[in-house]
């Protein structure tokens, strides 16, 4: 068995197999855009982001059920494609600054602990509180999302890549993690929104707002500091950092056609002047969004 079917699996057994969604981020819709860069970019040297580019994207909520709630406390997620026919970079981020993982075995034990329990009918709290305890690097992940309300649309949510990649400025080697920011800034639902709200909305949400015009997040690097751990997705970044901005994407479009919703955002594409993140998280993902991909379009 390879690991790309492990992990898939293991995606499969906590969440069930829905045929022709996606293993993970089951639930979501795609959109058009572009990149705008911008002015000045502090000499980070990444040629395809030089110049306007298409953007392909799809927006979605975490977890590998078609079905889930807008309003379950879980990731909400961007894919990107940056770029057209020459050089594309693909991207998938998520809502929280941290992954809930550092290897393949911790991606697979989240998932077993969290599988449904047929006693109980959803996950054993028992078997989440054992493995937390056996895994601390994982709460952060955890915590955030507990302190997070869910956001009242995909606009208002700021999506993170977790991985360090590496970048050339002013050419010297830097280590850095991407953050999307929403210009409009982060909103959550309220506690009446919660209680309220049906659990399909942020479609609507997203349809009500490109009405009124194009939705922006700025694209920036957050660089890593001496002390902050590069190869590890699950550990937050604490302190003051350099920031840099490389452009604006706007969305502009739903793009929902069959053909949109095939689309993988395999991380492993990356632009020129962009290097693969160092941990072993980022080298799981590639083969296992084939696995998926090939699963879902059986
Ligand atoms: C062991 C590591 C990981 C595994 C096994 C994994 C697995 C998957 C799979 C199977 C899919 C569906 C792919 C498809 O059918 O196209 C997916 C989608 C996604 N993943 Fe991951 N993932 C991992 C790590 C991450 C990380 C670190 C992030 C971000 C920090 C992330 C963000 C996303 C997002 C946003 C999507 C939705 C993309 C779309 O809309 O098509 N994943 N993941």
């Amino acid at each position: 068995m390879t690991q790309a079917t492990k992990l898939i699996d293991a995606l499969n057994g906590t969440f069930g197999c829905h045929k022709s969604f996606r293993a993970s981020h089951a639930k979501g819709f795609t959109v058009s855009g572009r990149f705008i860069p911008a002015q000045t970019n502090a000499g980070v040297q990444i040629p395809l982001l030089q110049s306007e580019q298409p953007v392909a994207a799809r927006f979605s909520v975490g977890g590998g059920k078609p079905g889930i709630s807008d309003k379950s406390p879980t990731v909400r997620g961007i894919g990107l494609m940056i770029g057209g026919a020459s050089e594309v970079w693909s991207l998938a981020l998520i809502s929280a600054p941290v992954f809930f993982a550092n290897s393949a075995q911790q991606f697979v034990d989240f998932l077993a602990a969290r599988a449904p329990d047929p006693e109980i009918g959803g996950p054993n709290p028992e078997k989440v509180k054992a493995f937390n305890t056996a895994n601390p690097n994982t709460v952060p992940h955890q915590e955030y999302l507990k302190s997070t309300s869910p956001c009242r649309c995909y606009s208002t949510e700021r999506y993170h890549s977790g991985h360090a990649y590496g970048f050339s400025i002013d050419n010297a080697s830097v280590a850095a993690r991407l953050v999307l920011e929403p210009t409009a800034g982060r909103t959550g639902l309220t506690p009446e929104e919660l209680a309220v709200f049906p659990d399909d909305f942020l479609r609507d949400a997203m349809t009500l707002k490109l009405a009124d015009g194009p939705v922006c997040w700025v694209l920036k690097l957050i660089v890593a500091n001496a002390a902050d751990e590069v190869r590890d997705p699950t550990v937050p970044w604490d302190g003051e950092h350099r920031e840099i901005v490389l452009g604006t994407i706007e969305i502009e479009d739903l793009d929902d056609g069959k053909e949109s919703q095939l689309r993988v955002f395999d991380p492993a594409h990356l632009a020129k002047g962009v290097d693969a993140p160092g941990d072993k998280v980022f080298a799981l993902r590639s083969a296992a969004y084939a696995e998926s991909k090939s699963r879902r379009t059986e």
